[in-house]
């Protein structure tokens, strides 16, 4: 049986077209924020203060102000072509061999040789903060559906393409595998059975997990049938034993106390506020005493300086990822608070990302010898509490 990686076959000039789209991206995310930075300092910031008398205090101001300024324009303009190129650049792939990608998914769910399980909802309503724009330019999203059995939104949004890692500053699985040493290292006794992944997309951080904590028992859930299809077909194909399950965080069919450990990893920015409080409040319900969730994600307003949080808001503004400056703008522990933790069980920290580092740099921040980089260069935020 044909892997379903393996039917993503691009042509010579598709490939190459991914290629260059994505390292236009990681120049201008890597490289030119540095020009950005030094327009604002040598002129945007300058005439601010010349005009209002003070810095300005918010990413929206620096927003605001900057609106004209050349670099930014420059670099902006390259930021939207490259997210808008790139799924176009998979599309043609992913159509040409669609209908074999789909019956090798529906194969192997049939074969079921790691014993894992699917479950899809078609009924599952989808929230007006999935379908009212295309997320990150991609169209249809994380959810549309062409056909019966749909696998495409999971395949061009997932990892399903040839060659090394094309999402700039990003290796997939390097969460799991920076987040379980951190757990490790600062829960020394924690020793969890089951973990559940809310917004998994295809799984991939729980393969993660999975090496990191053998033994562990993988679920995850996603409101998005096409990469559920797609992460469990490859998880199977792959050996790993892992339950996919299409459901909405905001309302787990999960009984209470299920889960030692619940995570979440580039998700809560892309729900609207009142529903990031409706999910926190459902990983507390379902973990069991002692279980811990971990989230990771943007850094809140309150830790970045004016200008960090000007870039990273970019999103906001221009990615289709409304509610990101939203989410941004509440802090951590209020939320995990009012969701049931106690104050003296959260945590907000940033932590190293394993993909950057040798194993010798690693173990050194980790044990807070040196200070972990920024969200994005080498560091990763996450909050989280324990359940008392
Ligand atoms: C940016 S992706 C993150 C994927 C993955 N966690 C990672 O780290 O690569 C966000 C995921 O959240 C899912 N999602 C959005 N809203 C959701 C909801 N209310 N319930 C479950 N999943 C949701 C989307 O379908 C998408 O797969």
């Amino acid at each position: 049986m044909k892997k379903i990686d393996s039917l993503f076959e691009q042509t010579q000039d598709e490939y190459l077209r991914t290629r260059y789209v994505a390292n236009l991206q990681n120049h201008a995310m890597m490289n030119l924020r540095f020009d950005v930075r030094n327009a604002y300092e040598k002129s945007v910031r300058p005439e601010f203060e010349r005009e209002n008398g003070r810095s300005p205090e918010t990413g929206h101001e620096i927003y605001k102000a900057i609106g004209n300024n050349l670099f930014f324009r420059s670099y902006s303009s390259i930021r939207y072509n490259a997210q808008e190129m790139m799924p176009r650049s998979k599309q043609a792939a992913v159509e040409r061999n669609l209908q074999q990608m789909i019956d090798a998914a529906r194969d192997i769910a049939i074969e079921n040789p790691a014993g894992g399980t699917l479950k899809t909802d078609s009924d599952l309503e989808m929230p007006s903060y999935i379908t009212a724009v295309d997320v990150h330019l991609t169209p249809g999203g994380y959810h549309t559906e062409f056909t019966k059995d749909d696998v495409a939104q999971g395949i061009l949004l997932g990892s399903g393409h040839a060659g090394p890692p094309i999402n700039p500053g990003r290796v997939f699985g390097s969460v799991g595998h920076s987040i379980s040493p951190w757990l490790k290292h600062t829960f020394p006794d924690f020793s969890p059975s089951n973990i559940l992944d809310l917004g998994t997309q295809g799984g991939s951080n729980l393969i993660a997990y999975g090496k990191e904590f053998p033994g562990l028992e993988l679920h995850g859930i996603d409101i998005a049938a096409p990469s559920l299809r797609y992460g469990h077909a490859k998880a199977e194909q792959a050996g790993v034993k892992m339950h996919l399950s299409q459901q909405n965080a905001e309302k787990l069919d999960y009984p209470d106390s299920s889960f030692d450990l619940v995570v979440s990893s580039f998700f809560l920015h892309e729900v609207a506020v009142p529903a990031t409080r409706r999910i926190i409040a459902e990983a507390f319900r379902v973990l069991r005493p002692n279980g811990i969730m971990i989230n990771l994600e943007l850094p809140p307003h309150k830790s970045c300086e004016p200008f960090i949080d000007f870039l990273f808001d970019w999103d906001c503004n221009h990615n289709n990822e409304p509610n990101f400056r939203n989410f941004r703008s509440q802090d951590p522990t209020k939320l995990l608070i009012e969701s049931g933790f106690s104050d003296d069980s959260t945590f907000e920290k940033t932590i190293p990302d394993v993909a950057t580092f040798s194993k010798e740099q690693y173990a050194d921040l980790l044990s807070g010898n040196t200070e972990t980089p920024l969200h994005g260069r080498g560091g990763w935020f996450v909050f989280g509490g324990k359940k008392n």
